[in-house]
This record gives C-alpha cells, sequence and structure tokens, in this order.
C-alpha cells in the first residue's frame, strides 16, 4: 500500500509592520514611540476616569499616609506605659508608611510627581493632622499633665476613619478604569478597616469599659502590612 505525502502548503511571509495593523491591540491612540504620552493612562481616560485628577487624588491621599506615618510616631511615644497600645500603634504607622511606598510608583505612572517642598506635601494631604492632644507649654514642649490615654486612642481612630473614607473614594473612582489604582487602594482599604476595629476595641475599653473586639490581634511582625506590601521594592520599604 502507497501512502500518499501530505502536501506542503507554502505560508506566505508578513511583514512586522503588516502583521501589527490585523491585531487588534497592536496600535491606538498613542502614536508608536511617542513617548510624550502613555497608554496607561489613556487606557484609563477611554474609561471615563480623568488620569490628572485621579493622580492629583492620590497624591492627597498619599500625603495623608505619610503625614500620619509621622504624627503616629508621636503619638505612639506619648502612650507611655501602656506597651500594648503601643504595639498596636505600632502596627498602624508602619503600615501608613508602607501605604505611601506603595502608591508612590503610581503617582510617577501617571505623569505626577511629590511636591518639591514638603510643606506643600503636608498641606495637601486629604486628612486632618492627627497632633497628639495636648498644647504646648511655655517652652515649645507638650504639656503633658492632662494628657489622657483614652484622648490619644481617639485621636487615632478618627484618623483611621479619614483614611477609610479616602481610599474608598478612590476605590469607587477606580473600580472600572484602573484596575491597577484599584488593586493597590482596595488593599490599603482592608488595612484601614483593622486599623479602625483596633482603635474601637482599645478605645471602648480605655474610655467606656466597654469589651467591643476586633477580631483580629497584633501583627506577627510589626507592620506587617499583610495586604499592602507585596510591592515592595526591598527590604527597606
Ligand atoms: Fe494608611
Ligand atoms: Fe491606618
Amino acid at each position: 500500500m502507497v501512502i500518499a505525502k501530505p502536501k506542503l502548503i507554502a505560508i506566505p511571509k508578513v511583514r512586522k509592520d503588516v502583521m501589527s495593523d490585523e491585531k487588534e491591540h497592536g496600535s491606538g491612540s498613542v502614536e508608536p514611540g511617542d513617548t510624550s504620552k502613555r497608554v496607561g493612562a489613556e487606557v484609563i481616560r477611554e474609561r471615563g476616569v480623568d488620569p490628572e485628577e485621579l493622580r492629583e487624588k492620590l497624591i492627597d491621599a498619599i500625603g495623608a499616609e505619610f503625614t500620619t506615618y509621622y504624627y503616629y510616631t508621636n503619638l505612639r511615644m506619648h502612650l507611655a506605659g501602656e506597651e500594648d497600645y503601643k504595639e498596636i500603634t505600632e502596627d498602624a504607622r508602619l503600615e501608613d508608611r508602607a501605604h505611601f511606598e506603595l502608591v508612590v510608583p503610581r503617582v510617577y505612572e501617571l505623569e505626577g510627581s511629590l511636591p518639591n517642598d514638603i510643606r506643600d506635601f503636608a498641606d495637601r494631604a486629604s486628612c486632618p493632622d492627627a497632633e497628639v492632644p495636648t498644647p504646648m507649654d511655655d517652652s515649645g514642649g507638650f504639656d503633658t499633665s492632662d494628657l489622657e490615654v483614652e484622648d490619644i486612642l481617639e485621636v487615632l481612630l478618627e484618623a483611621e476613619r479619614c483614611a477609610i473614607r479616602t481610599w474608598s473614594e478612590i476605590c469607587d473612582m477606580t473600580r472600572e478604569a484602573d484596575p491597577r489604582t484599584y488593586d493597590m487602594a482596595q488593599r490599603i482599604l482592608n488595612e484601614e478597616m483593622d486599623h479602625e476595629a483596633w482603635f474601637i476595641e482599645l478605645l471602648s475599653k480605655e474610655r467606656d469599659d466597654e469589651i467591643n473586639p476586633a477580631g483580629h490581634f497584633a501583627r506577627g511582625e510589626p507592620g506587617d502590612a499583610p495586604y499592602s506590601t507585596n510591592n515592595r521594592f526591598n527590604d527597606s520599604a
């Protein structure tokens, strides 16, 4: 029995430039080689969100993360003798720094930049300053004579609530249009909700002698940032 040889079919050579025209996503609103625009920003605009407005909102939001990291340093120190409260505040403090670190690159991807003057950055933060709730004394130091632990816990709680409102707004803005920013915002939001629950538990017990469980325990390592940590660039971030 003779088996017929299969016919060889010649495949025509296609030039690369012609091929790209045939692919659905081979070209778009940004000209090939144009470095003055970013497809990563234009696709967001095409989906109905102004990338400039979004990135300015992100700068305001990470301004709040950065200033909160600073203010929490001071608040934590003034919880003197309350080691459990200090530990929880430290987790929240370091996670706010992680939130700042997570989103900074996104600002630049959206063609923005951090303000050159840190005062401008602090002024535009989207949340109020989380100051130690005590007046300064005559020498410029803190007057701690009337400082109550519950007052510090209340400042911490309200700072977390502002963060929840901020990142919820960014989730709403980006849910359909910008999966990358949405992913970051929802990771941060997860941790902000943890933080609120921690300070509700501590304030309820301290101020009202009420048991109001957060449902969580302190992080394994200080400032573990279990949701927002995956985009760190190195061990110091
Ligand atoms: Fe935060
Ligand atoms: Fe927080």
